[in-house]
């Protein structure tokens, strides 16, 4: 039977080794400012992600693609200052971690000392190998994430399911080896067959969270704004919609423009 087998004040990148070690599934949500990092990391979250999903959700981007570093510094920043005991994830955005390893170790230098945050997570496999040994030969701890890779997006061409066939599905089973060889402290697979996770999280010792891999993985992850249900035009099979906050907080605003226009508030109550 699963469950919670130990108490951690404070997650660190060894707890989550020890959580796959333990087979206790590890939960992680994104967040993008104070005020929700405070209540996710109270709710007992082991990892938030300031994930790069923000230019979607918070910019109201079609892609992850327009997010600078600036503006991933600015959410970690506020996210750090809202948590306690969660592993904090940084996204390097797109065009920050590419070009070459001096570029992307500096990218990642920058989001540590400015945001405060614990590591870093960088999209894709072999192509940003060296970036990744040289953040992590600095002692930044790094993420991986492969499968479908949203600043990849032109390149897929669609959000579908990826590694479907053969090749591709080796590519990420090597890959995830390499991640672990080279020091990587996790894997994020998203939108991949669950057959697959569950043979990657065999093989690899490092945690693998999974967003759209299935169940046999270590751990699942979900953007916030989905799981609350305040975004609703987007609905993937693998999105479980815990909350219909969207309906909730409309709601409750027209209530509000309603009393407004009707003097219904403030009332004699609630003024000085
Ligand atoms: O940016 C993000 O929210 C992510 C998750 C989908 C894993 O990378």
């Amino acid at each position: 039977m699963p469950s919670i087998k130990k108490h951690y004040k404070r997650i660190t990148t060894n707890s989550l080794l020890e959580m796959k070690r333990n087979k206790e599934k590890i939960a992680m949500l994104t967040a993008y400012d104070y005020t929700f990092a405070q209540l996710v990391d109270a709710s007992g979250i082991d990892i938030i992600l300031v994930g790069d999903s923000a230019s979607n959700v918070i910019a109201g981007h079609e892609t992850t693609l327009p997010i600078t570093l600036d503006q991933m510094i600015y959410h970690a920043s506020s996210v750090i200052r809202g948590v306690e005991r969660a592993l904090v994830v940084v996204d390097l955005p797109f065009g920050t971690y590419q070009s070459n390893s001096k570029i992307a170790l500096q990218s990642a230098i920058k989001i540590m000392k400015q945001s405060g945050a614990h590591s870093v997570k960088l999209e894709g496999g072999r192509e940003v190998k060296e970036s990744m040994e040289r953040i992590i030969q600095a002692g930044i701890p790094v993420m991986g994430h492969l499968g479908l890779t949203p600043q990849s997006i032109y390149k897929f061409g669609t959000y579908s399911v990826r590694a479907k066939n053969d090749e591709e599905a080796n590519k990420i089973i090597d890959d995830a080896k390499m991640l672990e060889k080279i020091g990587c402290f996790g894997i994020v697979l998203e939108k991949i067959p669950a057959v697959l996770s569950e043979k990657i999280a065999k093989i690899v010792k490092i945690p693998v969270i999974g967003i759209g891999a299935g169940k046999d993985v270590d751990g699942q992850v979900l953007v916030l704004h989905d799981m609350l249900g305040m975004t609703q035009d987007f609905s993937p099979r693998f999105l479980r919609r815990y909350l219909n906050l969207k309906s909730e907080i409309i709601n409750a605003i027209k209530k509000y423009t309603s009393d407004v226009k009707l003097l219904k508030f403030p009332n004699d109550s609630e003024q000085y």
